[in-house]
């Protein structure tokens, strides 16, 4: 265990950098397992108190966290979604089989109109992931022209028969997910010519342009990015804005064996952050190349799938992907907003997965109870890092958390300018057992929020949703400088006003 002195921080205010793009804090709703049917949409007959289908402590709850965008449908899902299966009356749409997760049935009851309608009733941008692995250019074509187009054609003539009358708004329009495996197992040569192929077919009004995206590598590869960036110029009626990436933190890095959720031992608590914290090396190795191939910037890295994922709860479907969220849940947030922060100027978007009852949720339910995740309230704390600007922060000391022959970095910490000019400050102490201290001399007062756990695996349940959330913290001046103990195994986010 490492000694705790105390570290100096200060904030460097003349030197912002990139706004931190709201979007940072997307989330991601699959058809899988409960993600949408019981977690979001229940429909209007159930007993589950609802709105039009939504169920209404999940709808109040992300309209709470000011979610800023939603990513539907898939996942790998997408590559097998028929959009035109998703609309019309619900009774007469044909009933599929998802066959990505768990083989189960799929009625259809939630599909274009219902994601818009929810999108707005939580007042998110949206992301609409199209199908590139068993879809057609036509198929594509249509569904964005459904979407977007006011023109008296044929298809908005149904889109309107089915209930909207004005277009819905496609903020960001993936071509396929996932290409290297789930959606088609291709290469990235033959990948880049398919999205040319689509892309340059894909037409929305000059007004709702979504940004285009082309489905990008995972965890180490950079030879998507290589690519896609050489082979994909962006001119004409071919669009490329951004390439995602995807990067799961695995506690063991073994996908046969992931590691527990809960009733973990100190080893993956540390190899879990220690597994997080590579994201930045994938990250700087993938933006390396975008710097040199795209100079001018124009082509963002958008992370749309990362977050936890861990063996599934102990008797549930396999397919589902349902795991418990604890405070580790929490500080894997912290960490990986961190590093977003520092990357913001290509890093415009990513997406948690998944935002209900799958993977790092933010809200799990159980038929009709809900309850809110640590990893929910560590994006809460951070809202008002939405559409801020960056500011750098130096350290007099960097202290690690050493665990055998292994160290990371105790202490994580990132500061922005709010849009209300306060300044704010994002803490994260990694240890299990020691207390980081820091003196922050710029600031008087500071008053914000701490989330933190008595246990390594502190989570919410049903009989006892409210273990794990977070509270008032304040501390005053002594002696020129504010000093802050932060406990073992916490965030915060405080308020340092204007400085
Ligand atoms: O988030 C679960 C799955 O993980 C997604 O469907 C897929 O894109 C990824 O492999």
């Amino acid at each position: 265990m490492a000694d705790t002195a105390r570290i100096d921080i200060s904030i460097d205010t003349q030197r912002p950098g990139a706004v931190l793009n709201k979007n940072i804090y997307g989330q991601f709703m699959e058809h899988l397992g409960r993600g949408i049917y019981e977690g979001v949409w229940v429909g209007k007959d159930s007993p589950i108190p609802n709105k039009n289908g939504y169920r209404l402590d999940v709808l109040q709850a992300l309209i709470d966290l000011k979610v800023p965008l939603l990513r539907w449908p898939g996942g790998c899902f997408a590559d097998e979604y028929h959009w035109r299966d998703g609309i019309g009356p619900r009774n007469e749409r044909p009933r599929t089989v998802n066959s990505n997760w768990g083989g189960v049935i799929e009625d259809n009851a939630f599909g274009t109109h219902e994601f818009f309608e929810f999108a707005e009733l939580v007042g998110a941008q949206t992301y609409i992931n199209g199908n590139l692995g068993t879809g057609s250019p036509k198929e594509m074509v249509e569904w964005l022209h459904y979407m977007t187009s006011d023109a008296d054609t044929t298809v908005v003539r149904e889109r309107k028969k089915n209930g909207r009358e004005r277009p819905f708004k496609v903020d960001y329009f993936a071509v396929g997910n996932e290409s290297w495996g789930c959606g088609g197992n291709m290469t990235p040569d033959y990948y880049a010519d398919l999205y040319k192929q689509y892309t340059t077919f894909l037409k929305a009004p000059e007004n709702n342009q979504p940004k285009f995206i082309a489905s990008g590598g995972t965890d180490v590869q950079t030879n998507w990015t290589q690519t896609l960036a050489e082979k994909i110029k962006r001119s004409g009626n071919v669009r490329m804005d951004a390439i995602s990436h995807h990067y799961y933190t695995l506690p063991t890095g073994d996908w046969e064996t992931k590691g527990s959720a809960t009733g973990y031992p100190e080893e993956q608590w540390f190899s879990t952050l220690q597994q997080t914290l590579r994201m930045e090396t994938f990250i700087t190795d993938n933006v390396a190349i975008l710097d040199e191939l795209d100079p001018e910037q124009e082509i963002g890295f958008y992370v749309d799938e990362w977050g936890t994922w861990y063996d599934v709860d102990k008797g549930t479907n396999p397919g589902f992907l349902y795991q418990q969220n604890t405070i580790r849940d929490a500080i894997v947030a912290g960490l990986n907003i961190h590093i977003f922060n520092r990357y913001a100027k290509r890093v415009q978007m990513t997406n948690i997965a998944q935002m209900v009852n799958v993977l790092q949720a933010m809200i799990l339910t159980d038929k009709e109870k809900m309850l809110l995740t640590p990893t929910y309230y560590a994006f809460k704390m951070h809202i008002p890092f939405q559409d801020a600007t960056y500011l750098p922060v130096n350290l007099s000391d960097t202290p690690l958390y050493q665990h055998g022959d292994d160290a990371i970095p105790a202490l994580s910490v990132s500061a922005a300018k709010a849009l209300n000019g306060d300044i704010y400050i994002s803490l994260i102490n990694t240890q299990v057992d020691n207390a980081v201290e820091v003196a922050l001399p710029q600031v008087s007062q500071v008053k914000g929020k701490l989330l933190n756990s008595r246990d390594m695996d502190g989570h919410n349940t049903f009989d006892h949703p409210d273990n794990i959330h977070p509270t008032d913290y304040t501390a005053t001046e002594v002696n020129g400088s504010t000093v802050i103990s932060i406990p073992a195994k916490s965030l915060m986010v405080l308020n340092l006003g204007q400085l």
